[in-house]
């Protein structure tokens, strides 16, 4: 089995010195695990002063977004080249992107192809609205989301990357999904994965679970055939909730099977 990768997203949110706090407090509860990678996404001003205080051991970084081009003329952003070395992941095609900031699927394509031009992994979020999961429309958007995000990615490259299904309508809400809606969903990846790729590529692709995550329903999801991790925004702002996320993946990884077990 796969290790357990838990995804912090502090979205726009914490200065230097309060991102600073927080890590010095994240530190303090995490504890080296082989088992479970820890992975923050602080602001892209933060980055490097985190990275200056982060164990590496401990915590790996991500970005929250790049950009596709790798220098040049584009006032107020950042390339995926800059974040070379700086991080190991980055999001991309967020919902709060694509609605937000209207990124279209082709943005998304170009950016996982700009992502492995520069040896880093793209974390790709895909998700329905409510409107097309009512619409019935849930396993249509998932399939048309990934297979463009894909488009550039070889057989090689794909096994590396990560996919987290963000209901969009469960993000930030409080509306968290059911973890049959999680696993209904990662299968669907799956299938959309083998068809391109092959079995072993749709095995060894990790599939993340996003949206009103916190720490009493998080080993709801770890425990869920299919899903290999979870990608935490609100929950993960606070130390508290954050770590006993992580401390819940540990103890599922020690093979503790029941709610009870591990709550
Ligand atoms: P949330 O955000 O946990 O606050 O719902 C998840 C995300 O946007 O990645």
């Amino acid at each position: 089995m796969n290790k357990f990768l838990i995804v912090g997203n502090w979205k726009m949110n914490l200065n230097t010195a309060e991102a600073g706090m927080l890590v010095h407090r994240l530190h303090e509860k995490i504890k080296i695990h082989k088992d479970v990678e820890v992975v923050i996404a602080p602001s892209s001003l933060t980055l490097q002063p985190i990275s200056l205080l982060t164990d590496h051991r401990k915590f790996k970084l991500a970005a929250q977004n790049a950009y596709f081009q790798d220098q040049g003329a584009y006032t107020g952003e950042i390339s995926f080249t800059m974040l070379s070395g700086l991080v190991d992941y980055v999001l991309v095609g967020h919902s709060e992107r694509r609605h937000i900031f209207n990124e279209s699927l082709d943005d998304v394509t170009k950016k996982v192809a700009a992502a492995f031009r520069n040896k880093l992994v793209p974390i790709i979020c895909v998700g329905e609205t409510k409107t097309e999961r009512l619409a019935n429309e849930t396993e249509q958007v998932l399939h048309d989301q990934v297979v463009t995000a894909l488009a550039n990615v070889t057989s090689e490259e794909v096994k590396n990357i990560v996919i987290a299904y963000e209901p969009v309508w469960a993000i930030g809400t409080g509306d968290v999904a059911t973890a049959d809606q999680a696993i209904f969903a990662a299968n669907v990846i799956r299938k959309n994965i083998k068809e391109l790729y092959g079995n072993e590529a749709a095995k060894e692709v990790r599939i993340l679970y996003g949206g009103s995550i916190n720490s009493s329903v998080a080993g709801d999801f770890l425990r869920a055939k299919g899903i290999n991790g979870l990608l935490i925004g609100g929950a993960s702002l606070n130390y508290a909730q954050f770590s006993d996320i992580v401390n819940i993946a540990l103890r599922i990884k020690n093979g503790l099977k029941t709610k009870g077990d591990y709550k």
